[in-house]
């Protein structure tokens, strides 16, 4: 996934370059490197590791005006020194970084390197390479041989390219990864997202796939795949570099789960109006209104919010929903109803998996609409319509509060749904008001998290694995549950429906194996607690999370009552609080867990 980031025109070229970085760390972090360079000198410095690795490297005269930046996820070869970005040319005239993946790497090295010995593993240090080889043979250009080498790439990228002979530009191109272009004064940067580049500007202009581009620090120079000089407008973004901070949290975890409540308000400012009535675009809804079946779309943390809003959806709108993991969709497309509607769900706005999927959709001529917490992430801009999530940048890797205001929001469009077509349920739910006490029981969920991390203690800190259950809605929190408490504490951790636990998988509960019962549904209480009931007899430490109005003497977590529409949000919260907490005591980096990234850009 990788983050990149580079600057030309600013004489401290390093720090800028470093501050994005740090801001990038979420999109990868197993290695890190910069070079820089002036007329006079250059630098080329890498670290194995976390950021700080590399910024300790980093000695005062390590600076120039133009430079590039990398924080890598490896792909192609360990996270090692040698396969950390930049990466130089065996002949030192080419520095590159590259986010992506090329797929035919091995075909280019044999077609134009001839042997020649490499340092690492990557499929990037052969384009590099692949460019210095094309410059020499061919006698061409920097910019030839950029452009020669992109004709012959297939994969995605997404490059920055310095030519060391003539440090006075930098070289760009993207193709399905994220590159943004920063217009700073007397500089232009370039970044994998906007926050990288905040602190020196927040006007940007969009780089589309197959374009490339030349920065010098008072011009740029953009064209599109077929040669065309591209003039396009900078825009101006609303992130503030303030919302990026931690402030006083030791984690930016839980800065995002305590933020939450706040989400789910903004939510209601965003998309009512004074009346307390939906405000969502009505062409969006005429055509959501005229579709047979809508399929939702996702990944992670997303492709669980989609099952968790699945069912209140079709009883509002009255519309089949089928909710699918998209990197399964894109090669195994079901049988599709006459008249679909698509919804991408993704935080990022960037899921190369969701994106596959996108692509097929819109060739098919489907409509669709992405929810994002990214405005301007290129499923916001390819789908026929976009919503935001105004959850504020998420930047732990664990997913939370994206996680919460996707549930509201698509319930929200449900109610809007069911409203326009006089659907008597949606009569009787006042959604603004029922979001609003969904927010406050959230906030003494909050209050209570010291119990948590007790019984995060208590439950998980020393276990090898455990398991979340429920049914319906249960159930599918179960899942995001499990998923949370793996990816980021390494506890081995599995959601399952409660029923289907008699069917197989009891067999793996022995003396002390943590099971975590929700129930927040009237109609399956009693037989969830039956599950529970079973998995005691077997030995299980049995903590059961459950709604305060179908509480028994004993139940550890008790959840305030929220409208049986919006049991996913509240049930959530407890989950989130008992991966962090368990995730802390192991001694775990809780924001950047191992072999993870934010934003998974490769398929
Ligand atoms: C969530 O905690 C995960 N890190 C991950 O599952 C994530 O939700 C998934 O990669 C999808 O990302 P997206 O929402 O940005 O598309
Ligand atoms: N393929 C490159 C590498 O492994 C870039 C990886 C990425 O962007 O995810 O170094």
């Amino acid at each position: 996934m990788c983050g990149i980031v580079g600057i030309i025109g600013k004489e401290n070229a390093c720090e800028i370059i470093l501050k994005g970085l740090e801001r990038l760390e979420y999109r990868g972090y197993d290695s890190a490197g910069i070079y820089v360079a002036n007329q006079e000198t250059d630098h080329l410095v890498k670290a194995p590791g976390q950021l700080t690795n590399l910024a300790q490297k980093l000695t005062p005269e390590i600076t120039g005006n133009i430079g590039i930046g990398h924080t890598r996820w490896a792909t192609h070869g360990v996270p090692s020194e040698e396969n950390a970005h930049p990466h130089l040319s065996q002949g030192g005239r080419f520095v590159l970084v590259h986010n992506g993946v090329i797929e035919n790497h091995l075909e280019l090295q044999e077609t134009y390197l001839n042997g020649l010995a490499l340092n690492g593993q990557t499929d990037t240090e052969i384009v590099v390479n692949v460019i210095e080889t094309l410059s020499e043979k061919e006698h061409l250009s920097a910019f030839e041989a950029f452009k020669k080498a992109l004709e012959e790439i297939n994969g995605s990228y997404a490059f920055a390219l310095i030519d060391t002979q003539d440090p006075t530009k930098l070289y760009i191109a993207k193709n399905k990864s994220p590159l943004l272009i920063g217009c700073g004064e007397d500089c232009y940067l370039v970044g994998s997202d906007a926050f990288a580049m905040i602190h020196e500007t927040n006007r940007f202009i969009e780089l589309k796939d197959g374009e490339i581009g030349i920065l010098t620090p008072q011009q740029l120079w953009l064209e599109d795949a077929d040669g065309q000089t591209i003039d396009r407008a900078a825009y101006t973004a609303e992130v503030e570099a303030a919302d990026i901070e931690k402030g006083l949290y030791p984690y930016y975890m839980l800065k995002e789960i305590e933020e939450q409540p706040s989400v789910i308000r903004r939510l209601l400012q965003t998309y009512f109006d004074e009346q307390h009535q939906p405000i969502i675009d009505d062409t969006l809804i005429k055509q959501l209104l005229a579709s047979e079946r809508i399929y939702i779309v996702a990944c992670g943390t997303s492709y669980h919010a989609g099952l968790a809003t699945k069912a209140t959806f079709e009883k509002l709108t009255q519309i089949p929903v089928e909710v699918h993991v998209a990197s399964e969709f894109a090669y195994h497309q079901p049988l599709l109803a006459k008249e679909p509607f698509f919804i991408y769900l993704s935080q990022s706005g960037e899921t190369a998996d969701s994106r596959q999927v996108l692509v097929q959709t819109n060739e098919l001529g489907a409509p669709s609409l992405t929810i994002t917490n990214v405005p301007g992430s290129t499923l916001a801009r390819e789908a026929t319509y976009a919503l935001s999530l105004v959850a504020g940048p998420e930047i732990a890797v664990a997913s939370t509060k994206a996680y919460t205001s996707q549930v509201a929001l698509m319930t929200i469009l449900a109610y809007t749904l069911g409203q326009a077509k006089n659907n008597p349920l949606c009569s009787a739910f006042d959604i603004f008001h029922e979001l609003e006490l969904a927010a406050t029981s959230m906030e003494e969920i909050l209050y209570e998290k010291e119990a948590l991390k007790i019984a995060a203690h208590d439950f998980l800190a020393n276990q090898r694995n455990t398991f979340y259950i429920g049914r319906g809605n249960d159930y599918y929190v179960a899942l995001e549950a499990a998923l949370k408490l793996k990816e980021i504490s390494y506890i081995q951790a599995e959601g399952f429906a409660a029923g289907e636990l008699k069917h197989g998988t009891i067999a793996l509960i022995e003396e002390a194996t943590p099971v975590i019962g929700l129930i927040t549904d009237e109609k399956t209480k009693a037989h969830t607690r039956g599950n529970l009931q079973e998995v005691k007899s077997r030995g299980a430490h049995v903590l059961v999370i459950v709604q305060a109005n179908f509480a028994q003497d004993g139940d550890q977590v008790r959840l305030p009552v929220v409208h049986p529409y919006l049991t996913t949000l509240t049930s959530v919260v407890p989950t989130q609080l008992l991966a962090y907490y368990a995730t802390l005591e192991r001694g775990y980096d809780v924001d950047k867990p191992r072999n993870l990234a934010k934003s998974v850009t490769v398929e």
